[in-house]
């Protein structure tokens, strides 16, 4: 058996005290399947008093990661701060310098830095491995770099945040509050420390961007990517969606068009019969259509300690057994395509609109001749009846807003934003139109 391979673990949230417990779980059958032990020098961590449930007695404190990146007892940095910048950053470069390999789960920092990293690690002779930044414990960058290697990838979708798939799915199942459910997401471990990366899409964002560049060979872009989360999502809406056949999912999207890349987030109506809207809960699904194999969707956990933790360690294994790659984009950094992004406004979709109308004559019809004027044919129309609130008694008052709801058929979205602009400046609505995607996935 080859000598012990020796690991050194910054950050001890969630994710890492799961991968320690499932190294310490795991370690004669992971000895076993590397041909060789697996085992924690150090680690780096601000609090070292936390009780974590994991026996730390053994292993060498550093206070700084990078110290700890850079120790000659160390062969493979593990990083876990999380992060686009400071500590992560500088460890993670420190390490690559240093000649270590480096497993990391984060997405910020590759989606920022990723092909400089890789390009670093390529000239140090090291790789750097990302299994766990992107849909918790689903093996979608072996699938996409590895398994897929044959294929020209078209399409790559997917349901790529834990913590609003759970906020989405608790609403519509229990009827709770947005904020309720966010809290129970925290509690759960599968927010981010801070949580607006989760609901206002950018997570989703991160790890759309570096599905994109796997999937299409192009350099990382996330400032490229439309992004809206999911914090405009009200009960109304979902209710609506149910009643009308569809379920509300916020997905990530990235599609080669003849004009460039789209890459997309966004808040999307899908028919309850599609694959993807049934994947509640926790769950990720990540769907990939490619020329020779077809479409698949790989489902599972997106999030939480245990399910990253497991990619984390399927990293830590490839290093073991000798066997993970040297290009971390499955080609040389020096070889991505460089991006051409697609115009956002030649996106053709169906919409559902959720408009605040006054309650006065010809205003239905003054909008729909909006929509008409901009090419734009509905569907249905649906006027729903507002309860009278408490302080305004009086339910036959026309400045009373009622909310009415239009379903379109496939539009581009510049006409859609033309006409909804022109809309809300008409006056007979009382707020800004609100709006979702409708696929047909
Ligand atoms: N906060 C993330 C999620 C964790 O909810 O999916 C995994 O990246």
């Amino acid at each position: 058996m080859q000598s012990s391979l020796r690991l050194g673990l910054a950050g001890l949230g969630t994710v890492g005290a799961s991968v320690i417990r499932l190294l310490n779980t795991h370690a004669d059958i992971l000895s076993l399947r590397c041909g060789r032990p697996i085992v924690l020098r150090g680690v780096a961590a601000r609090d070292r008093t936390r009780d974590r449930g994991i026996d730390l007695s053994h292993v060498n404190w550093f206070q700084d990661p990078v110290k700890l990146a850079e120790s000659p007892d160390i062969d493979v940095f593990v990083e876990l701060i999380g992060g686009s910048s400071g500590p992560a950053e500088a460890s993670v470069r420190a390490a690559l310098n240093a000649g270590k390999h480096v497993v990391t789960a984060n997405k910020a920092l590759l989606a920022r830095h990723g092909v400089e990293l890789a390009a670093l690690a390529e000239k140090r002779g090291v790789s750097l491995n990302f299994e766990a930044a992107v849909a918790g414990g689903i093996p979608i960058i072996k699938t996409l770099r590895e398994a897929l290697a044959g294929n020209q990838v078209k399409r790559v979708y997917g349901i790529l945040n834990g913590t609003c798939n759970y906020i989405l799915t608790r609403m519509e199942r229990e009827k709770l509050s947005f904020e309720t459910c966010l809290k129970a997401a925290q509690d759960l471990g599968y927010a981010e420390a801070d949580p607006t990366f989760d609901i206002g899409g950018f997570d989703t964002a991160h790890k759309l961007a570096l599905l994109t560049s796997l999937a299409f060979g192009s350099e990382i872009n996330v400032d490229a990517i439309m992004i809206n989360g999911i914090t405009g999502i009200t009960l109304a809406d979902i209710e609506a969606a149910d009643e009308l056949g569809y379920k509300i999912k916020l997905l990530g999207i990235a599609e080669i068009t003849e004009t460039g890349i789209e890459q997309r987030v966004h808040p999307t109506m899908v028919p309850k019969a599609s694959a993807i809207a049934r994947i509640d809960g926790v769950l990720n699904a990540v769907a990939v259509d490619a020329d020779f194999v077809g479409e698949l969707i790989l489902v599972g956990p997106g999030a939480g300690g245990n399910a990253t933790a497991s990619s984390v360690v399927s990293d830590i294994a490839d290093v073991a057994r000798g066997t993970a790659l040297s290009a971390m984009m499955g080609r040389p950094a020096g070889h991505m395509v460089p991006y051409r992004k697609n115009d956002v406004g030649r996106l053709q979709s169906g919409y559902y609109v959720r408009l605040s109308v006054y309650d006065r004559p010809g205003a239905l019809a003054a909008i729909a001749t909006r929509m008409a004027e901009r090419g734009i044919s509905l569907e249905s129309i649906v006027q729903r009846s507002r309860a009278p609130r408490a302080d305004a008694p009086d339910v036959s008052n026309r400045s009373n807003p009622q909310p009415v709801i239009l379903i379109t058929y496939e539009t581009s979205e510049a006409a859609m934003n033309e006409a909804l602009d022109l809309i809300h400046r008409d006056g007979n609505v009382s707020e800004a139109p609100h709006f979702i995607r409708i696929e047909q996935l």
